[in-house]
């Protein structure tokens, strides 16, 4: 198995064969990152009847081996996604000659324990660092009042109560839950269902938690973020996330342990959030348990659209994860934004390409004509000057490229992947996807991880996100830097070629190119 297929990504985490959709269950325990996911090991298809949790270890965030998928579905259902913990203090008592270990909490899908209600929470623990896993006999934990949608458990420990939270989603709101034990639930509260511009879809994979404000340990802010389901369009009249289907948003508020309040409320479409601003960025929830001396708010998310995530060109395996992000609250003119910043343990896969600094860019040339690559990482930062548009082309020739641009009328990042290679399989797939973002200082900085089937665009650092798949032909390898209606100075550009997590070889090849 050397990951060499047409489109298969060289560093963004792919099952070896078959069905992939949200990551679940991320939580790092002696000293790994441990990455569950919606998997079905023998469909290429979503089939939610056979749903599992696929696993994944790692111990950089970069490197991941792929391990048994465990949580198979059984009597109780499907196993859909939700979330896991280190039980630290075994409030639990699943731990008893053990000290701690992690649990579970997940829905089970098509549960046929109460008639008409198929969706309830269930738990699961592991006394081997997640390895095996033993379903709770006292299971579901959780059963649904009246609603069918009633999913997706992302629980933490809550210090200042000293109580364990579950954020769920359920239809057209988020609800809270407590617990002194994971294994005994009390509604606490609900948020959402009034919130407009929210509610195209179906509320799905909720993740609450603190973080610090600008990185001030004295200053906290809870986030909450929540996926909403493509779904045909449960409520018509309700606005698209940007870049159409399935999308991401969060909100900024407090938590007192029981109800989460907005700091601003949400008085028009225009003043909902969004995370994500391309069209594959989905179901993203954070690590649970990241050791306090990091502390770091570290996410992945599954690089797909729910309005065509069944039809993907691919072939062995369907589905795969973003590149690990770290988020960040900063605060802007317009108030408090959540950024995202690719984690840095990626760079331990880069090496330096080339460099430029401070050329001017012209219609009709371009620096870049001699270089070939697929996969990489370029940052670049321009000085807006007369063009009216410039950026990079990327996985180019004759008749493919992909296109991360700056519109400086509109003040827009865009990615246009009409012309980015196969894009027939689904008539919503060819388009163009912007994002605000406002020079500083008359500059706009762009980093662009691309590899053999995506690009993640980093705009204004981390401000503005567009998350794509794409799929080229491999030898769609050009590169083209480009300015259009006038000039536009190039502060600064640096490339780095990306290797595979899979084959250390590629790197080898990068470095033979570069004659060393
Ligand atoms: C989100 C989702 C979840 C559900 C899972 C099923 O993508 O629809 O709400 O638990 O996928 O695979």
């Amino acid at each position: 198995m050397n990951y060499t297929e047409k489109f298969r990504p060289q560093y963004h985490y792919s099952p070896q064969k078959n069905w992939m959709n949200d990551p679940n269950g991320m939580v790092y325990y002696e000293n790994e990152y441990h990455l569950f996911y919606q998997h079905t090991p023998f469909a290429s298809q979503p089939d939610f009847g056979k749903m599992h949790w696929g696993h994944a270890v790692s111990s950089d965030l970069v490197h991941w081996e792929e391990l048994e998928a465990s949580l198979p579905p059984g009597e109780d259902g499907a196993i859909f996604s939700g979330s896991a913990v280190v039980d630290t203090q075994n409030t639990s008592g699943f731990f008893d000659d053990y000290g701690s270990g992690l649990v579970a909490i997940y829905t089970n899908n098509d549960n046929k324990a109460q008639p008409g209600k198929p969706q309830v929470q269930s738990i699961a623990y592991s006394r081997d660092k997640g390895r095996t896993w033993t379903k709770y006999e006292g299971n579901p934990v959780l059963f649904p009042e009246t609603t069918l949608d009633f999913r997706d458990p992302k629980v933490f420990w809550h210090e200042d109560t000293s109580h364990w939270i579950m954020t769920l989603a359920v239809q057209d709101r988020v609800e809270f839950y407590t617990s002194p034990n994971l294994k005994e639930w009390a509604f606490a509260s609900a948020f959402g269902a009034d919130i407009i511009g929210t509610h195209r879809g179906v509320y799905e994979c909720p993740d609450l938690f603190s973080i610090h404000v600008d990185g001030d340990p004295n200053q906290k802010k809870w986030v909450l973020i929540l996926s909403v389901g493509d779904c045909n369009g449960v409520n018509p009249y309700e606005p698209e996330p940007p870049a159409g289907g399935s999308g991401m948003m969060y909100f900024v508020g407090s938590f007192d342990g029981k109800t989460f309040t907005l700091d601003e409320p949400i008085l028009s479409v225009h003043d909902v959030k969004w995370i994500d601003f391309g069209s594959d960025f989905y179901a993203a929830v954070t690590w649970s348990d990241i050791p306090e001396g990091d502390g770091r708010k570290l996410w992945i998310g599954w690089m797909n659209n729910w309005r065509y995530a069944g039809t993907l060109p691919t072939d062995k395996w369907r589905g795969n994860a973003s590149i690990p992000r770290e988020l960040k609250l900063r605060t802007y003119r317009e108030g408090l934004r959540l950024v995202q910043e690719p984690v840095e343990e990626l760079r331990r896969i880069g090496s330096p390409l080339m460099a430029l600094e401070d050329v001017t860019l012209v219609p009709d040339t371009n620096l870049l004509a001699d270089i070939t690559i697929n996969n990489a990482e370029l940052i670049a930062e321009f000085e807006i000057g007369t063009a009216t548009e410039f950026g990079m082309k990327v996985r180019k020739s004759a008749d493919e490229e992909t296109v991360v641009g700056y519109d400086t009328l509109n003040m827009e990042l865009f990615v246009d992947r009409t012309k980015s290679g196969t894009t027939n399989f689904h008539p919503d797939f060819a388009a163009k996807h912007q994002a605000p973002l406002r020079p500083v200082n008359n500059r706009i900085r762009m980093s662009i991880f691309m590899d053999w089937s995506s690009v993640e665009v980093f705009g204004g650092e981390g401000l503005a996100v567009i998350s794509d798949m794409i799929f080229p032909a491999s030898e769609s390898n050009g590169l083209e830097l480009y300015a259009v209606g006038g000039g536009v100075k190039l502060v600064s550009l640096q490339i780095n070629e990306l290797g595979s997590i899979w084959r250390d070889e590629v790197k080898e090849e990068a470095h033979a190119y570069r004659g060393h």
